[in-house]
C-alpha cells in the first residue's frame, strides 16, 4: 500500500506475506481503528491516503538510527509530568540522554509554579537528562542554548524559524508556540551538578479554539504558524538529536549559541515592563549578556542586566 500512491490488490498483499484475504481485511479494518485513511477499491485493492499523527516509540526510535540516545528514549501515552518523571529516573541513576516523551500530561508544570495545558494528540511533551560536569553557576545559559536547540530542531521540520521572548518561550506572530522548564539537582557535598532535567512542551496541532479561553489571545501552535500539520513523532526525533548536539556544546561553544539566541530573540529592541517583587518598570530591551541575562535600558538612562522576575514584551501576550 502507497502513501497517496497506487493501489495494491488484497491478492497481492495476501501473497506477499502469506496470509489469508480475510485476515488482510482485518489487518485493515484494525488500521483505520488506530485513524489510517485506506481507501478500497472493488477490482484495485487498497490505498493509503491518510496515516495519522501517531506519537509513539516505535516511530520516533525509527528516526534515531545510529543515534547514541536512541535506546534511552521512552515515549509513553500519559504521564504526570515528563520533567518529574526524569527527575525520578536521574535521582536513580538513570545515563545522560535519558529522554521522556508523552503524548499528553496530567500534571504538566511550566515555570513560576503554572500548570502547562499538556492535552492528547495535540502536542509533544518532551524531557531529557543532562549530567554536565560543572557548578551550576557555569549553566546561566542553559535555558538560552535549549531555546536555540528548540529553533533548530523547528527550522528542520517545518522550515519556519520561530522567535524567543527572553527567557524562554518560543513564539511566532506574538503567540507562544512552545515552552521550556529546565531544573537541576545540585550534589549537597561538592556543590557540583548532580543533573539538568531540559523539558520541552510544544503546541503542534492545536486551532484557536482549542486552548481555554484565558491563554486564546497569547497561545499558537506550530499548524497555525505554518498552515500544515507537524509529525509529531519526526519532531521528537529532531528535538532529542538538537539536544544532543546542543548537550556537546554546552560549556564549549556558548557564545556561538548566544549570539543565535540574540539573533532570534524577540524582546531585543523591543520595549518591556520588568515587574519584580510587585513593582513595574519599564525600559527598552537592548541585548543579552554573556550569561543570557537581558540587558535594559530605563527611561531615566540607567542601565541594568535583568536575570529574575517577569519580563513583559510590548506587544505580546496582553501587554499593549
Ligand atoms: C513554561 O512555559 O512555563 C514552561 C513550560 C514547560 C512545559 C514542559 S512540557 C514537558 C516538560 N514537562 C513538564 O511538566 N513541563 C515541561
Amino acid at each position: 500500500m502507497l502513501r497517496g500512491g497506487s493501489f495494491v490488490s488484497g491478492s497481492h498483499i495476501s501473497e506477499r506475506f502469506g496470509v489469508s484475504r480475510a485476515a488482510v481485511w482485518k489487518a485493515v479494518s484494525a488500521l483505520r481503528e488506530e485513524g489510517y485513511e485506506i481507501e478500497s477499491v472493488t477490482n484495485r485493492g487498497y490505498r493509503l491516503c491518510r496515516e495519522p499523527d501517531l506519537l509513539n516509540e516505535a516511530r520516533v526510535r525509527a528516526q534515531l538510527e545510529g543515534h547514541p540516545w536512541r535506546e534511552r528514549v521512552q515515549v509513553l501515552d500519559t504521564v504526570d509530568s515528563t520533567n518529574t518523571r526524569c527527575k525520578l529516573l536521574a535521582a536513580s541513576g538513570a545515563p545522560e540522554g535519558t529522554v521522556v516523551i508523552a503524548d499528553c500530561q496530567t500534571g504538566g508544570r511550566g515555570r513560576l509554579g503554572r500548570s502547562f495545558a499538556s492535552p492528547a494528540g495535540q502536542g509533544v511533551y518532551l524531557s531529557a537528562i543532562l549530567r554536565p560536569e560543572c557548578e551550576p553557576r557555569q549553566l546561566t545559559h542553559l535555558t538560552a542554548m535549549v531555546a536555540v536547540a528548540v529553533l533548530d530542531a523547528i527550522e528542520e521540520l517545518t522550515g519556519l524559524r520561530a522567535g524567543i521572548k527572553w527567557t524562554n518561550d518560543i513564539v511566532c506572530s506574538a503567540r507562544k508556540l512552545c515552552g521550556i522548564l529546565t531544573e537541576l539537582s545540585i550534589e549537597a557535598e561538592t556543590g557540583g551538578v548532580q543533573y539538568a532535567v531540559v523539558g520541552i512542551g510544544f503546541n503542534c496541532a492545536q486551532r484557536p479554539e482549542d486552548f481555554p479561553e484565558e491563554i486564546r489571545d497569547m497561545a499558537g501552535s506550530l499548524f497555525m504558524a505554518t498552515g500544515r500539520p507537524v509529525d509529531r513523532s519526526a519532531l521528537a526525533a529532531a528535538t532529542v538529536r538538537q539536544l544532543a548536539r546542543m548537550n556537546g556544546a554546552l560549556l564549549t561553544r556558548k557564545a556561538e549559541y548566544l549570539q543565535r539566541y540574540a539573533r532570534d530573540c524577540v524582546t531585543i529592541g523591543a520595549r518591556v515592563r520588568i515587574v519584580r517583587a510587585g513593582e513595574e518598570r519599564y525600559a527598552l530591551a537592548t541585548g543579552i549578556d554573556a550569561d543570557a541575562g537581558l540587558c535594559v535600558r530605563y527611561d531615566d538612562g540607567t542601565q541594568e542586566v535583568v536575570n529574575t522576575g517577569e519580563v513583559s514584551v510590548r506587544g505580546m501576550y496582553g501587554y499593549l
